[in-house]
């Protein structure tokens, strides 16, 4: 008996790779959430970016609550099983009339994880929809790894810029429209990409990415992660420790040192070393 989503909704997801809409934060809740991010980025100068966008719940101790919400976690136990990571979270944020996209890739190209047993859920602070470049899936793309081709295009959200190197039937495709406070879920190699946004407001978007406790990180780059629910009998990964306070210096410390190695993994044969800006 799943625990959040009803049996269909579990098919589809393994038939289709993706599922949406959630209902995770109330419209206060999502309010206050984005309230709570821009106040970081007006204490912290301007919008969150470069190796900052990436696993903030390890600096931000109410994102580090937020990955362990528990709607969210028993969605994904749902489709994952109950012992679960937080491997990594990123912001994707989009500014009023932007340019920036994201090509259409498949998640796991890069990450080095062992399984496609690995599933994001991309959580709206604000509404997403076809004006401001929500995701847009291709269904049932994420039986087979396709190859890619990195571009790191300057306005392209992705670390490489990576694209998929086959064609992709755009008609065929299906927009993850959320609210505030609503939340997709996607298969790690489902085929999905976004538009600019055209309005003139952010865009704002929290990507989060679990694993069931069996995966591995398949490079030779030391790995950790976020236990969030269940036990961790295999060892595989460091666990994260979870911050005291808002940006403390022993949490900026541990989440450089995290991201460095996590742009080791992202970039590997690249001869790049940071996260672009
Ligand atoms: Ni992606």
């Amino acid at each position: 008996m799943p625990k959040l989503l009803t049996d269909a909704e579990v098919a589809l997801y393994h038939r289709a790779g993706y599922h949406c809409p959630i209902d995770v934060l109330t419209p206060a809740e999502a309010a206050a959430a984005r309230a709570e991010l821009e106040a970081h980025e007006a204490r912290t100068g301007g919008p969150i970016r470069g190796d900052l966008r990436h696993k903030p719940h390890l600096y931000l101790p109410w994102l580090n609550d937020l990955v362990r919400h528990p709607r969210i976690l028993d969605a994904v136990e749902d489709v994952l099983g109950p012992n679960l990571f937080c491997w990594s979270t990123t912001f994707f944020i989009k500014e009023p009339k932007d340019a920036g996209f994201v090509s259409w890739h498949q998640d796991a190209t890069y990450w080095g994880l062992s399984s496609p047993d690995v599933t994001t859920v991309w959580l709206a602070f604000t509404p997403a929809n076809l004006e401001n470049g929500c995701m847009k899936f291709m269904p049932g793309t994420h039986t087979t790894q396709a190859p890619h081709t990195d571009t790191f295009h300057k306005d392209n959200l992705l670390s490489r810029g990576q694209e998929v190197a086959v064609e992709v039937d755009e008609s065929k495709g299906v927009y993850g429209v959320l609210k505030p406070g609503q939340a997709s879920l996607h298969h790690v190699l489902l085929v999905h990409g976004s538009a600019p946004n055209r309005t003139a407001d952010r865009r704002i978007g929290l990507a989060i990415r679990y694993i069931p406790t069996y995966v591995k990180q398949a490079t030779d780059v030391p790995d950790s992660a976020t236990l969030v629910r269940g036990t961790d009998t295999f060892n595989y990964f460091e666990h994260e420790p979870r911050p005291i306070g808002d940006r403390d210096p022993a949490a900026m410390e541990f989440h450089a040192e995290v991201v460095r190695r996590q742009a080791q993994i992202l970039y590997r044969g690249t001869g790049k070393q940071e996260f672009r800006a």
